[in-house]
């Protein structure tokens, strides 16, 4: 089966597309990654989508949402063009949107006490009628219905990727957020663990714009950091974020790291007089302390911690990890046959077949939800879509 999975993470910063082909072989699923096509959004685009998170407006969201419909369309028949294929040679999509708010711990409303919620958008309506490909998507939804965070949805496709019979290992994604994956030693998901682990790009790339006046989007290859020094006693302050000791199940995104932390840097950053490289190299250094503070919560060791997603670009934070974790050795997805920077698009593709195969994505142990579910909403491609999901289960 061939399916292209759609993401935009809470960087913002475009759409990830990879088209893969699933097949099973016995009871193994095996998944390939066939084409990878990434679209950056400009940066005004960027821009938009992070103040919207904040404090869009309904009728600025309501365009946003079908704009990035067009953009995530776009993304898949690029992924397409790239395998040299044709719309009609993939049988599903799965886009997990672009997020502009996520409330995983509830508004108190009157009468029916916390209400949990999460919104992603990039009209699926749009991306099914650009490509004529059935198309799945909102899949956080329906594990937050059902008692969830909704988040991660990753760890299911890291256990089926990555578990190993030998070794007990620690996936780490940097996005915006950093989330990690921990595979004990050849299970399946049974002791699986995982959780977002605290800030990572989000707030080094929100240090750079603003010290750049918008001219720099992300500390290339951590360059700025590598100029500069930690600071101490900022570190052991940040550190001290109650979000770090908070106990899974845990999600978090940019309404806790986003512009109100940046101000709060901004104000420390003056108060302790460190230049904005020691500022970058301090918070390089907080990202990797926050990957290991998953040690907390994991009993059994870690043989390997393998790290995916932008930010493994970052040679300031990567080094960081090396010391924190050592003297467990720290490889990336690359070393292990995957492009980091897809992997959160190749699972949105797995997740689109599990549902299409009426199977449950997410991992209630690591959401939190009270039972397994089959996630998303389902787009149909057109007349026939009945016919297709027939003939995908056929082939099963
Ligand atoms: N060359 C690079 N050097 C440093 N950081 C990078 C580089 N390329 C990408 N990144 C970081 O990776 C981020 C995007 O990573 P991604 O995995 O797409 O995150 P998200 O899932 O949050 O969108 C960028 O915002 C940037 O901070
Ligand atoms: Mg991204």
């Amino acid at each position: 089966m061939k399916v292209i999975g759609l993401m935009s993470g809470t960087s913002g910063d475009g759409v990830d597309a990879a088209l893969v082909e699933i097949g099973r072989r016995k009871s193994h699923v095996h998944v390939e990654m066939v084409a990878f096509h990434p679209l950056p959004y400009p940066r005004s685009l960027q821009q938009r989508i992070l103040s919207a998170s904040v404090s869009g407006t309904v009728a600025e969201l309501c365009h946003l949402n079908a704009l990035l419909g067009e953009w995530f369309a776009n993304a898949a028949l690029g992924v397409i063009r790239a395998a040299k294929l044709h719309p009609k040679d993939i049988d599903l999509i799965g886009s997990h949107g672009q997020t502009v708010h996520h409330l995983p711990h509830g508004i108190k409303d009157s009468g029916v006490g916390a209400i949990r919620s999460t919104l992603q958008i990039a009209e699926p309506a749009v991306i099914a009628e650009r490509t004529g490909i059935t198309t799945i998507a909102n899949f956080r939804p329906r594990d937050i219905a059902a008692g969830g965070q909704g988040a991660p949805l990753t760890p299911g496709v890291h256990a089926l990727l990555f578990r190993h019979p030998r070794h007990a290992r620690l996936i780490v994604n940097l996005g915006g957020i950093s989330n990690v994956t921990y595979l004990p030693r050849g299970s399946g998901v049974e002791g699986l663990i995982a959780f977002d682990t605290g800030p990572a790009n989000m707030v080094l790339d929100g240090l750079m714009a603003r010290s750049t006046n918008g001219r720099m989007v992300m500390d290339r290859e951590g360059r700025s950091a590598g100029r500069g020094k930690v600071d101490g006693r900022l570190l052991a302050k940040l550190l001290a974020h109650p979000y770090l000791s908070q106990a899974p199940p845990k999600s978090t995104g940019r309404e806790a790291f986003g512009a109100k932390m940046l101000d709060e840097l901004t104000v420390m950053q003056q108060a302790q007089q460190l230049t904005i490289e020691d500022l970058l190299a301090t918070c390089s250094r907080w990202t990797a302390e926050a990957v290991g503070t998953a040690r907390r919560w994991i009993h059994g060791g870690i043989d390997e911690v393998i790290v995916g997603g932008g930010g493994v670009r970052n040679r300031a934070v990567m080094r960081h990890l090396a010391e924190v974790f050592t003297p467990v050795p720290v490889s990336t997805f690359e070393s292990h046959g995957w492009d980091s920077k897809a992997l959160e698009a190749v699972a949105f593709a797995v997740l689109a077949y599990q549902t299409a195969m009426e199977q449950c994505g997410n991992v209630p142990s690591v959401t939190g939800a009270s039972h397994p579910s089959v996630l998303g909403c389902i787009i149909p491609s057109g007349p026939g879509w009945v016919a297709m999901l027939r003939s995908l289960h056929g082939r099963k």
